[in-house]
C-alpha cells in the first residue's frame, strides 16, 4: 500500500476506534510526559528461522547460559536494574532449548501464535500450545510476520489478546518502512499501528505489553537508527501511550529498539533514557554478541 502524508493522517485520525481514538491532529510534544519511572530492561534474541538443527540450537543456548552477567534475571520488580533475557526460537526447539536455559534465568518466548485456541487450522501454533511448553512471551507483529505471512493490525490485535488472556506477555513490534520513513510518516505509522494492535487492550493488561519500535529499514540491513533519533521515536510512543492510557502506562510500558542491534550499537542505545532494551535479530544468533548485548555497560 502506497501512502501519503495527507492520506496517513487522514487514515489515523479514521481508523482508531474502540477505547484508544487520539486525534493525531498535530505530533504531539513529548514534554508531555514528563514522570520518571524505572523500567526493568529486557534484552530479547529472535533466533527467527534458524539455526537448521535442534542440535545447532543447544549449543548456542548452551554457550549463551555461559555468557549471563551477574545482573540477569528474570521480570523482577523488586530489583529493576536488573536485565530480563528472553530468547525466541522457532518452535520445534522450544521445549529443548528451554530445559536448558531455565536454570540461568533465560525466559522463553514464541515467534508467533494462531490466535485461535485449537482446531482445524492446519500448520498453525496456538497460545496454549507455546505456553505448555514454558513459553512467557509471544512476538506479535513483527515487521516479517507483516509483509511476509499478511498479518495485519486486526489479526495483531487478536493474537495480542490471545496471548494476554492466556497469562502471556506479548512484544508488540511495530515500524515503519523506509517509504514512510523517507515521506516523513513515521510517527503516523508508529501510532496508528499502536493504536490498531492494542485496541481494547486494558490499563491492567499493559502491565504485562512490551513495545519493540523496529524501523523495517534497519532490521537484517545493518542500518541502525541513530539512537538519538530512536529515543525520541520512543518517547513519541510513550506520549501516544499517554494518550491512548494515561502518564502512568506511558511511563512505565517498557519499549524496546530492535534493527540491526550490535555489541557495537548496543551501549549508545542503552543510554538513552527512553530505550529500555532491545530485539536483537541476527546477532543473538552468535553467543558472543548477544552475551555482550546483553551485558550492555552504559548506565544511565
Ligand atoms: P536484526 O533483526 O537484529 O537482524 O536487524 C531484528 C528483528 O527482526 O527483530
Amino acid at each position: 500500500m502506497k501512502f501519503t502524508a495527507t492520506a496517513t493522517a487522514f487514515v489515523i485520525a479514521t481508523a482508531t476506534t474502540g477505547s484508544h481514538a487520539f486525534s493525531p491532529v498535530a505530533t504531539p510534544s513529548t514534554s508531555s510526559v514528563s514522570l520518571q519511572a524505572s523500567r526493568q530492561p529486557i534484552m530479547a534474541g529472535n533466533w527467527k528461522m534458524n539455526p537448521c538443527t535442534e542440535d545447532d540450537a543447544l549449543d548456542l543456548s548452551k554457550e549463551l547460559t555461559k555468557l549471563l552477567g551477574d545482573e540477569t534475571c528474570p521480570i523482577d520488580d523488586a530489583n529493576p536494574l536488573c536485565t530480563e533475557v528472553v530468547i525466541f526460537p522457532p518452535f520445534p526447539f522450544i521445549s529443548q532449548v528451554s530445559n536448558v536455559v531455565a536454570d540461568a534465568g533465560i525466559t522463553i518466548g514464541a515467534q508467533s501464535i494462531y490466535f485461535e485456541e485449537k482446531g482445524a487450522y492446519t500448520g498453525s501454533v496456538s497460545a496454549p500450545m507455546v505456553l505448555s511448553m514454558g513459553c512467557e512471551y509471544v512476538l506479535c507483529g513483527h515487521s516479517e510476520r507483516r509483509t511476509l505471512f499478511d498479518d495485519n493490525d486486526q489479526a495483531i490485535n487478536q493474537k495480542v489478546h490471545k496471548v494476554l488472556s492466556s497469562g502471556m506477555k506479548p512484544i508488540l513490534c511495530i515500524g515503519e518502512s523506509k517509504e514512510e520513513y523517507d515521506l516523513h510518516i513515521k510517527n503516523e505509522v508508529c501510532a496508528m499501528q499502536l493504536s490498531k494492535d492494542l485496541a481494547n487492550v486494558t490499563k491492567e493488561q499493559m502491565k504485562n505489553v512490551v513495545i519493540a519500535y523496529e524501523p523495517v529499514w534497519a532490521i537484517g540491513t545493518g542500518l541502525v537508527c541513530g539512537s538519538a533519533e530512536a529515543n525520541e521515536t520512543h518517547a513519541f510512543l510513550r506520549t501516544i501511550l499517554s494518550r491512548m492510557y494515561d502518564d502512568e502506562v506511558a511511563q512505565a510500558t517498557r519499549i524496546q529498539y530492535g534493527g540491526s542491534v550490535t555489541p557495537d550499537s548496543v551501549d549508545e542505545l542503552m543510554a538513552m533514557p527512553e530505550i529500555d532494551g532491545c530485539l536483537v535479530g541476527g546477532a543473538s544468533l552468535v553467543a558472543e554478541k548477544f552475551g555482550r548485548i546483553i551485558n550492555f555497560t552504559t548506565q544511565k
